[in-house]
């Protein structure tokens, strides 16, 4: 399997104060505790997914409505097979993207998977990490490790560890610190139950990437007659404490009011703070981290441009919908 291989060459990357808190991280893991750790897209707060009391103390640490479920992040695709059903489409994805920002949700081993983790869902969602401390704090536990983004429920998920810190640092016995992550948005969650690809939750990995991966059609959850979603859609989510609205760079207010701008292009108004970004990359890669910034910046309300919805700029235009409270 390519993506075990990648695995193994990234977890060799790993400094030897990464391989030390790694170290720790693990124990703390096997004795059903929680660790905060980096991965690629966002910091998790993981704990043993096949322990449901472990995994129950990170719904209470999050606020968590417990009909949410996790993901559970895997080292090795051996270790997803024991815990979900793989098909076809499952072994071409994992393959092409896997270490990765993807999630594939499959029939779940009931037995094995403890309803807690899989919020009583008889499907559970995978994915294996491309940051080689999240891969080796796996592989050192020896388990699967369910994984939330390490943020209080409803609030925008954290891209270093000084946020996690602030936010939750006091509830949990140990944040390690892998500096700013490389996405800066979640995973694609992706259903692969059913005969066509159906995507939850867009992310890192396109749309387009999954269907010439597949070479088929991949759905979104509106293209289906029966909407499937992803349960952590029905919540609200990312949410600034500063009001959100979303528009194109030549619409922004032209009063002089307390506002800020974020986005890639000039606003035609005069904002308060102006935070321009490089790329619709850096753009999805600083959006969290702003949002916070924003809140104690002394404004009182948040313009951001509409990205392209393509590529990243799918999942960047999906948190910023979100995070308005569209
Ligand atoms: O990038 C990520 O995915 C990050 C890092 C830490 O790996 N994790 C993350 O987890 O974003 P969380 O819990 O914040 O979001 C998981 C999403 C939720 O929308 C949840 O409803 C969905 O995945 N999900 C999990 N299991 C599912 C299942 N069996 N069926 C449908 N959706 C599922
Ligand atoms: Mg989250």
């Amino acid at each position: 399997m390519k993506a075990n291989e990648r695995a193994k060459l990234k977890i060799q990357s790993l400094t030897l104060n990464e391989t030390a808190e790694v170290e720790k991280g693990a124990e703390i893991i096997k004795r059903g505790g929680l660790v905060a750790f980096p991965t690629e897209t966002v910091y998790g707060l993981g704990a043993n997914a096949l322990n449901a009391a472990a995994v129950a103390s990170i719904y209470e640490t999050k606020g968590r409505p417990s009909d949410n479920p996790l993901i559970l992040h895997v080292s090795s695709v051996e270790m997803a097979a024991e815990l979900v059903k793989i098909n076809d489409m499952a072994i071409a994805l994992m393959e092409k993207f896997w270490p990765g920002p993807l999630s594939v949700v499959l029939p779940v081993y009931e037995d094995k998977v403890p309803p807690r983790t899989r919020g009583g869902l008889d499907t559970a969602a995978v994915r294996m990490p491309d940051a080689a401390i999240a891969l080796a704090l796996i592989e050192k536990s020896g388990i699967p490790i369910a994984a939330p983004s390490a943020n209080i429920s409803g609030r925008p998920s954290p891209t270093d560890a000084e946020t996690i810190r602030r936010e939750i640092g006091k509830k949990i016995p140990l944040v390690i610190d892998g500096g700013e992550t490389k996405f800066g948005v979640e995973s694609t969650v992706v259903d692969l139950t059913g005969k066509n690809a159906v995507i939850l939750r867009p992310g890192g990995v396109s749309k387009e990437m999954l269907e010439a991966a597949l070479a088929a059609k991949v759905l979104l959850p509106q293209d289906q007659n029966i909407i499937k979603r992803s349960p952590g859609t029905r919540y609200r989510h990312y949410a600034p404490l500063l009001p959100l609205r979303l528009c194109k760079a030549g619409d922004t207010p032209k009063d002089n009011g307390n506002w800020a701008w974020i986005g890639t292009s000039h606003p035609s108004g005069n904002p308060k703070v102006k935070v321009l970004f490089q790329n619709t990359g850096e753009y999805a890669k600083e959006l969290f981290r702003t949002l916070r910034k924003l809140e104690e910046s002394g404004t009182e309300i948040i313009y951001a441009e509409i990205p392209d919805d393509k590529g990243i700029g799918s999942a960047l235009k999906d948190r910023l919908i979100r995070a308005a409270g569209e």
